[in-house]
Parts: C-alpha cells; sequence; structure tokens
C-alpha cells in the first residue's frame, strides 16, 4: 500500500518535470546497481538530477529508503547533470522503495525505485517417484525444498524424459507444492524414464538431481490374495496367490514373502522370500508343525519396490502325526484304599521338546507299557488325573494320544510317602509382574534326588489349576510364574523326593501382589476384669483378606483424643486394654494391614462405667456366703428347738411321708443327708432289717417269741422286705399295730432296733421300696443301702438316742442274748 502511495508520487512528480522541460525527459531518475538483490548483499544506488528542469535547479536533493533518510550521499559529475551517488552495504529488506527528494522539500519527491532483495531458488532434494497401480493409475513424485524461501516469485516445473521414446515433457507446477502427480499418459510402466524438478528466479535456477525409475519398479502393489492353503506332506503347507483386481494384469516374477504363526505362539515368524513367484502357482512352505493350525500371511514387491501391504491371513492345519516328546510329571500318593489299593494322583506337562502334532491330544495312564484296554488306569483330556494302584506297583505310564498316532510312553515311577526329613522353612515373596519367588532350606541327605514345587489358587480347588516344576537338588530357589492373579492367595509346596520315596511337604501361602483388606472385621467387647476390656475379633475371610496379615492396630482414643495404639496380636486377634479411666467413653478403630495396605474399620465405642465385673462378682459372693451362714445357723437352732418342743408338745405320730424307709427308696437319700440330720439312723449304716409286729395288749413273752419267729427269715434283707407280700399281717393296712423294725448292724455289734414313725405298712404298698441287691456279695459284709464304709464310722452312727424309743428300749432291755 505505503509502496502504491510512493509510486503515485514519483509519477506526479515526473509529470511535473516533464511539463516544466523541454523533452519529455523526467526532470530526475533513481538508478540502482540492480533492482532485485540478494539479501544482505551491497547496493549501489544513484540519483540523477537535470539542472535543465527549472523547478530543480539549485536545489539539493537527499535519498531515502523507505521513510529513513540515507546518509553518505556523494555528489558526482555527469556531464550536464547532477548525480548523487550513495553505497547501501547490506541491503536487508525483503522489499522497499528508494526514492530521491529535496533536501529542502522532504515531502517533494523527484523520483523512485523499487528495490526487492531474496534469494537463487532453494536447493530441490530428496526427489521420489512412486506409482499408484490401483483404480486410477499414476505417478506421484514428491521433493523437499532446502529453507530459506527465496522470498522472490520463483517458478518450478517438472521435467520427465522417457529415453525409450525420446519423449520428454515439462508441468508448470503451482508455487508452493512440494509433489506432482503424473497423469497415466505421461508415463509408461515398463519404461524407464528420467524424472526432475527444476526451480527459476530473479537471482538464479537449481535443479534437482535426476531420478531414474521404471514406473512399476517404484509401484506399492495392493495387498496380494491368498487364494488356496492347504496341508501337503507331513511339516508342510502349500499355498496359492493372486494379485488384487487391479494388477491382475501383472505376469512377471515378483518377490514374494510369506509368514505364519501358529495359534499358540502369537507371534508371526517371517519365511525366506521367494524371488520368482508368479501368480496362481504354488508355493510350498516346510519344515512346520505337524497337525497345527497356521495362519499364513504373504506380500509382494516388484524389484526394488515397496512391498505392498500384507494380505488378509489365511488358515490351515498342517497334517497330524504322533506326538513326541517328553512329559514332565510329577505324581503323589493321596490316599490308602482297601484291598492293599494306592490313590495316586498323576499331574503333568509338556517339556520343551514335546510337540502335541495333533489337535486332539488325549493322555492315558496305564500300568502297562503297552497300551491296551486291561492295563489302563485313566484317560482323559486334561493334565492331571488320579486312579488307583496295587500297593506293590512300581510305575506307571503315560501316552499322549492323538488321531495319528501316540507317543511312546513317559514312565513314571511311583513314590510313596516317607516320614522323612522335612524341608526346614520354605518362605515366599513376590517376585514382580505376577510370579513369586520361593526360597527354601535345604534337606541335607544323600538321598535327596530333587524337589518338587507345587502351587494352586486357594479360593479355587480345581485340580486342572495345580502347577508344579521340578528343582535340582543342588536348588534352593524357584522363581513361580504363573502368572499367579494379585490379591488371590496361593498355597505353594515343597516337596523333597528321595530315593525311598516323597518327604512331607512343607506349605506356605503367597500372594503376587497384595493390597489393604477388602473387609474389616467386627470388634467384639468383652469387659472381663477390673479396668480391663478385651476386644476381640475374627479372621478375615480368606478371599476378603487380599494379601497375608502383617498386624492388627488398634487406636482408641477418650474424650481428650489423644489417641492410644494397641497392636494386637495377628494370631489370637485380641487385645487387652489396660490403665483406662471409668469415668471416660472410648472410641476405637481397629485397622489391618496386609504387606500391601491397611484399611481402618468402623468405630466402636465402650466405657468401663457401672460395669467393674470383679467387685460386683466380690460382692455377690461375700453376701451369697453370709446369707448361708445365716441359714445355716438359723437352721441349726431351729432343729434342736423344735425336736424338744416337739417331744413336749406333741404325741409322737408317724408321719408315713417322713418314714425313713420311705426315704430311702429314693438312692439320693445317702447324698442329701447333712451332717446334722442326726434324728434318723443313717440307712447306710444298716446292715440288715426285718420287721415284727407287736399285738395291741403285748405280753412279754409274746413279743419276744414273735420277733423270734420272724427274726428266723431275716438272713437277707431283700428277701425280708421283698417278700412282705408273704407277711399277710404286714400287707395289711392296720392303725392298731405299730411295726417295728430290727436292724442288724455288722458284727461284733448287738442286734439293735429301730421304730419306725410310720404306722403304715409300707411294704405293701404301691411305694414300697424296690428290692435292695447286696451289691458288694464279694467282700462278704452285708451293705444293702450303700457302700460298705470302716467300723469306726459305725459306732458313732450306732449311737442311738434311745430315749426316742421308749418301746425299743423295754425290748431292749429283754434283749435275749
Ligand atoms: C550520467 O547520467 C546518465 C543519465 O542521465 C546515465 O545514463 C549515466 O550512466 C550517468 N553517468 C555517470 C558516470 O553517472
Ligand atoms: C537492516 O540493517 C540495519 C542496519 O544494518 C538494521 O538497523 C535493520 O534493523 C535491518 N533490518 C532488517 C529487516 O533486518
Ligand atoms: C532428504 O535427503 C537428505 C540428504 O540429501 C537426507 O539427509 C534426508 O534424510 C532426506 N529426507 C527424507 C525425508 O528422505
Ligand atoms: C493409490 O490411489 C488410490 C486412489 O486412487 C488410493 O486410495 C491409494 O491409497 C493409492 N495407493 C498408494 C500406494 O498410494
Ligand atoms: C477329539 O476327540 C474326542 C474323543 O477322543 C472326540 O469326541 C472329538 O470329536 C475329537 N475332536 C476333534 C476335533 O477331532
Ligand atoms: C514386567 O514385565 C514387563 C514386560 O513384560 C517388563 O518390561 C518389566 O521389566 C517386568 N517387570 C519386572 C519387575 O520384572
Ligand atoms: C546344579 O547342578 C548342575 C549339574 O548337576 C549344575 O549344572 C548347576 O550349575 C548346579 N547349580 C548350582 C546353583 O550349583
Ligand atoms: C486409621 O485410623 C488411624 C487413627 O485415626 C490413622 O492414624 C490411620 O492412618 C488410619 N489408617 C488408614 C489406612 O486410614
Amino acid at each position: 500500500m505505503a509502496a502504491a502511495w510512493m509510486s503515485v508520487l514519483v509519477v506526479m512528480a515526473v509529470v511535473n518535470a516533464a511539463e516544466g522541460g523541454d523533452d519529455r525527459r523526467p526532470c530526475a531518475s533513481v538508478h540502482a546497481s540492480s533492482s532485485v538483490v540478494t539479501v544482505g548483499s551491497p547496493v549501489t544506488v544513484t540519483c540523477v538530477v537535470d539542472d535543465d528542469c527549472p523547478a530543480l535547479a539549485g536545489h539539493q536533493v537527499q535519498l531515502r529508503l523507505g521513510d529513513r533518510v540515507l546518509p553518505g550521499v556523494i555528489p558526482v559529475a555527469n556531464g550536464s547533470a547532477r548525480a548523487y551517488r550513495l553505497l547501501i552495504p547490506a541491503f536487508n529488506h525483503s522489499r522497499a522503495t528508494l526514492t530521491c527528494c529535496l533536501r529542502d522539500a522532504p515531502s517533494h519527491i523527484i523520483a523512485g525505485l523499487e528495490i526487492q532483495a531474496g534469494y537463487p531458488p532453494p536447493a530441490l532434494r530428496n526427489l521420489s517417484c512412486q506409482a499408484n497401480l490401483s483404480a486410477h493409475e499414476s505417478l506421484t513424485c514428491k521433493w523437499e525444498a532446502s529453507l530459506p524461501d527465496s522470498h522472490l516469485p520463483t517458478k518450478y516445473t517438472l521435467h520427465t524424459h522417457i529415453g525409450d521414446l525420446k519423449w520428454s515433457h515439462a508441468y508448470e507446477l503451482p508455487p508452493g507444492v512440494r509433489s506432482y502427480t503424473i497423469p497415466r499418459a505421461g508415463f509408461v510402466f515398463f519404461s524407464e524414464m528420467e524424472i526432475y524438478v527444476k526451480g527459476v528466479n530473479a537471482l538464479g535456477e537449481t535443479s534437482s538431481a535426476r531420478l531414474a525409475l521404471e514406473p512399476v519398479s517404484s509401484a506399492k502393489f495392493d495387498p496380494p490374495k491368498i487364494v488356496k492353503l492347504q496341508a501337503w506332506r507331513p511339516g508342510c503347507l502349500r499355498l496359492k496367490w493372486e494379485f488384487s483386481q487391479f494388477q491382475d494384469w501383472m505376469r512377471d516374477f515378483v518377490s514374494l514373502e510369506v509368514r505364519l504363526k501358529t495359534e499358540s505362539s502369537g507371534s508371526w515368524t517371517e519365511r525366506p522370500i521367494l524371488d520368482r513367484a508368479m501368480p496362481q502357482r504354488y508355493v510350498y512352505q516346510c519344515g512346520l508343525l505337524h497337525g497345527t493350525r497356521y495362519v499364513a500371511q504373504i506380500r509382494v514387491r516388484y524389484q526394488q519396490s515397496p512391498w505392498s501391504e500384507w494380505s488378509g491371513g489365511r488358515p490351515a492345519f498342517t497334517l497330524e502325526t504322533a506326538p513326541t516328546g517328553a512329559l514332565h510329571t510329577w505324581m503323589r500318593v493321596t490316599g490308602h484304599l482297601l484291598h492293599n489299593q494306592l490313590q495316586m494322583l498323576l499331574f503333568w506337562k509338556p517339556s520343551a521338546r514335546f510337540r502335541a502334532n495333533g489337535r486332539n491330544l488325549s493322555y492315558v495312564v496305564s500300568a502297562l507299557r503297552t497300551l491296551n484296554k486291561r492295563g489302563k488306569l485313566c484317560a482323559t483330556a486334561g493334565s492331571h488325573c488320579t486312579f488307583h494302584v496295587p500297593r506293590k506297583a512300581r510305575k506307571v505310564y503315560l501316552v499322549a494320544l492323538n488321531a495319528a498316532g501316540r507317543s511312546s510312553p513317559t514312565s513314571v515311577p511311583i513314590y510313596r510317602p516317607i516320614a522323612g526329613e522335612t524341608i526346614p522353612e520354605v518362605r515366599a515373596a513376590a517376585a514382580g509382574n505376577g510370579s513369586v519367588l520361593v526360597r527354601w532350606e535345604d534337606v541335607p541327605s544323600p538321598a535327596l534326588i530333587d524337589y518338587i514345587v507345587e502351587w494352586r489358587p486357594l479360593l479355587n480347588n480345581d485340580l486342572s489349576l495345580v502347577r508344579f516344576e521340578t528343582a535340582r537338588r543342588n536348588l534352593s530357589t524357584l522363581i513361580v510364574t504363573g502368572p499367579l492373579e494379585p490379591y488371590k492367595p496361593y498355597g505353594i509346596s515343597v516337596y523333597p523326593r528321595f530315593k525311598e520315596g516323597i518327604g512331607p511337604p512343607r506349605t506356605v501361602h503367597a500372594y503376587s501382589l497384595q493390597k489393604a483388606p477388602s473387609e474389616v472385621p467386627k470388634i467384639r467387647i468383652k469387659k472381663n476384669w477390673q479396668y480391663h476390656v478385651e476386644l476381640s475379633w475374627d479372621e478375615i475371610p480368606l478371599d476378603r483378606r487380599n494379601g497375608i496379615i502383617q498386624s492388627y492396630k488398634l487406636f482408641y482414643w477418650d474424650e481428650t483424643r489423644r489417641v492410644h495404639v494397641a497392636t494386637g496380636d495377628p494370631q489370637e486377634r485380641k487385645v487387652v486394654l489396660t490403665g483406662l479411666n471409668s469415668w471416660s467413653v472410648y472410641d476405637a478403630v481397629l485397622m489391618v494391614s496386609t504387606y500391601g495396605g491397611s484399611r481402618n474399620g468402623s468405630m466402636v465405642h465402650f466405657d468401663i462405667k457401672e460395669m467393674d465385673p470383679v467387685s460386683s462378682v466380690i460382692i455377690v459372693l461375700a453376701t451369697c456366703a453370709f446369707l448361708c451362714l445365716l441359714i445355716i445357723f438359723l437352721v441349726k437352732t431351729c432343729s434342736s428347738e423344735h425336736n424338744r418342743l416337739k417331744v413336749r408338745f406333741w404325741p409322737d405320730v408317724p408321719d408315713p411321708a417322713n418314714s425313713s424307709i420311705k426315704s430311702w427308696t429314693s438312692e439320693s437319700t445317702q447324698d442329701i443327708r447333712s451332717s446334722w440330720d442326726f434324728e434318723e439312723p443313717n440307712p447306710i449304716y444298716l446292715s440288715h432289717l426285718s420287721f415284727l409286729e407287736l399285738p395291741r395288749k403285748p405280753g412279754k413273752e409274746e413279743d419276744v417269741t414273735a420277733w423270734l419267729n420272724n427274726a428266723e427269715d431275716t438272713s437277707d434283707l431283700g428277701e425280708s422286705i421283698c417278700g412282705s407280700p408273704f407277711l399277710p399281717g404286714l400287707a395289711s393296712s392296720n392303725g392298731d399295730s405299730v411295726p417295728y423294725a430290727t436292724v442288724i448292724f455288722p458284727a461284733p455289734h448287738p442286734h439293735e432296733y429301730l421304730r419306725s414313725e410310720s404306722t403304715q405298712p409300707l411294704l405293701g404298698s404301691e411305694e414300697s421300696p424296690k428290692c435292695y441287691q447286696n451289691v458288694d456279695a464279694s467282700e462278704g459284709s452285708q451293705c444293702f443301702f450303700g457302700p460298705c464304709r470302716p467300723e469306726e464310722e459305725d459306732n458313732a452312727a450306732a449311737a442311738i438316742q434311745w430315749e426316742d424309743f421308749p418301746f425299743l428300749r423295754a425290748l431292749a432291755m429283754n434283749d435275749t442274748q
């Protein structure tokens, strides 16, 4: 805009000058050594003033570049004209207007000139061309221009020359482009052509290196297609392929690359490149695994062209053959059965050199080396099996089978469990990436063969998840790679294997990664003794533990909020808090930590007010003791008083309910007798008892006779009592008669008589006592109502209070002895 405005002024000045002059020559003009210069190069400018122009006569001029006045103007003579010259040492504007004006009137411009600065065209590099053989065939060339930009108008052209046809062409390129697509008419697939790019501007011209190429060999083909892939000889596949639809005119040999992958490996294996491949012809790939599913892909290129993209994958199975290679096995006895049978559990896994060679692999465990029905112990497609063998068996054989045959049998020796040395210690620690490092202490036994490390998830009892590894006897560590699931418990057992059998395993729990438990157990509060509180809790279920419990920490605080910490035993899971204030209420939080994190449970409150169980117990006990003593005292006093009173005021009315014989019927009688219960003779001291009936008006002689008659029969008390139905007199209820009992204490005591308080004929009643047997007949003594006692005790018991039994006393006085 400024430049345009300047130009207008210049034009006006020129016109003015021309009008003032004789001819149409301008009065003043500006010249430069070059109006287009390389940036930073020197420029000489000259302003020539025609003194013939009256308007300018006598005026000094100055030169300006844009708005800036340039110093150092040197006047030089030029014939009739005045000239002013100036050297700009480094012209650094990309475009600027140089003006010549009167020094007295700087706004009066008498001449002007625009100068541009820039660079020659940049170097053109990395020209490359690639033919596209798809639907719209073309040849696209790309190049790069170096910096800096020329800042000057530059004209680019793409030149092609096809030598065979002696045919050249130049394509004009729009400014700024860096690629150009030559249309199909501009090239021939199989003719070599020369291509270059050229740039021209005011300061010079450049051209790229010349590129010679055959368009086809520059083409990136479309991905080819695998037409057929099939098993051929064992270990070989053959495939037939073709170009994509746009390139199926191609009949030359091309380079072909095949890559294959198996389902299990998951990564591609490139096979050697075939240099003379033709579409619709077979390509053979050998040295493959047998009976294995392969997926194949191919790609092509012509001479040095870039490779096409890989084709789509196509699967095929190779031919099956019998399985080969060894299996690693691990067998242990899991039980003893009837009929001398051992229950075995056998695990196996393929060794590095094992080849299934077939799709449908199964295994047979056999007792015989040759596979037949008779010896077959189990058959499975899995990797473990349970079976029974006779106790004497020494070996079983494991065979892998597929549709094409069976492997040679792997012999598995039977090791029995022995009580031998155990491994002193086994430890497991996470080793990153789902693996666990197992470390054990050696068993220093010369009979040791090796160790078996067996691991399994503890939350899943599926035997197919059991894994094992054998470690040589000189090893004491093993990295168990699973990968083991994080936060899940695994049981890792190490078995030492000796010549004679398998020693007892040692098992540890392990986690490949731990984190805070998923739950915190509930706290149970037990206030059990003075100012002590026991807090206990259950174990966290295994599936919620997420790691090995490292510690239980109980944080508790009272109103002052000073936090105390108590550590609970991980095994016992309880803490006992002491030194608590009885007037405070406490809050507590349980923190459970595994080696991977901690979690806090919910808060519980407790106090030890109003409880103090020890004091309560002491008070209760003291009160009870006092009451007991009081009762004993009262009972004693009352009973002695009662007897005296009773004797004095009431006649002796026998009470059947209080009959001692009746009460003897209870077996517990002996036990409930207390030491102060003296009123009744203790039946346990009685050894012999019989009954007699006295007539209403007894004569003394008859009494004795009656007694003697009945006494004849008293050799056995059981007989005499049980036999009561045969004593009709006793059987009938008779208020007039007073039954008496004779009691015989063990010799040497004389017969003594005790009167029953009962007036009822007890023996005939329904509630008569059961027969008593001579329970201790072997000892010869006659104890019918209880265990025999030493005789000394009998003396005390025999101290009968005769005054209570007046009739008996009368009898005793007339004792026949
Ligand atoms: C003198 O001026 C004329 C134009 O008026 C020019 O062509 C010529 O080159 C000049 N000579 C010198 C020596 O400056
Ligand atoms: C050109 O050079 C002059 C002095 O040499 C400097 O003052 C000016 O800033 C430069 N301009 C540019 C555009 O580089
Ligand atoms: C371009 O060519 C130069 C050398 O001439 C080289 O260093 C550079 O890597 C090439 N760039 C590309 C994109 O090929
Ligand atoms: C060839 O051109 C087609 C469009 O005509 C395009 O989709 C394809 O990507 C090109 N191929 C290459 C290799 O540039
Ligand atoms: C694999 O073998 C089992 C029995 O051995 C059979 O039932 C199954 O059809 C077989 N599968 C294939 C793919 O051959
Ligand atoms: C875990 O595996 C990744 C890749 O499988 C590996 O880059 C990384 O180093 C491994 N980390 C450890 C601790 O082994
Ligand atoms: C264990 O013994 C084997 C040979 O029986 C040997 O190759 C290996 O290096 C030994 N390993 C160690 C840790 O000593
Ligand atoms: C559990 O609570 C205690 C006390 O409030 C605190 O010190 C600790 O950091 C908490 N732990 C977690 C895992 O939040």
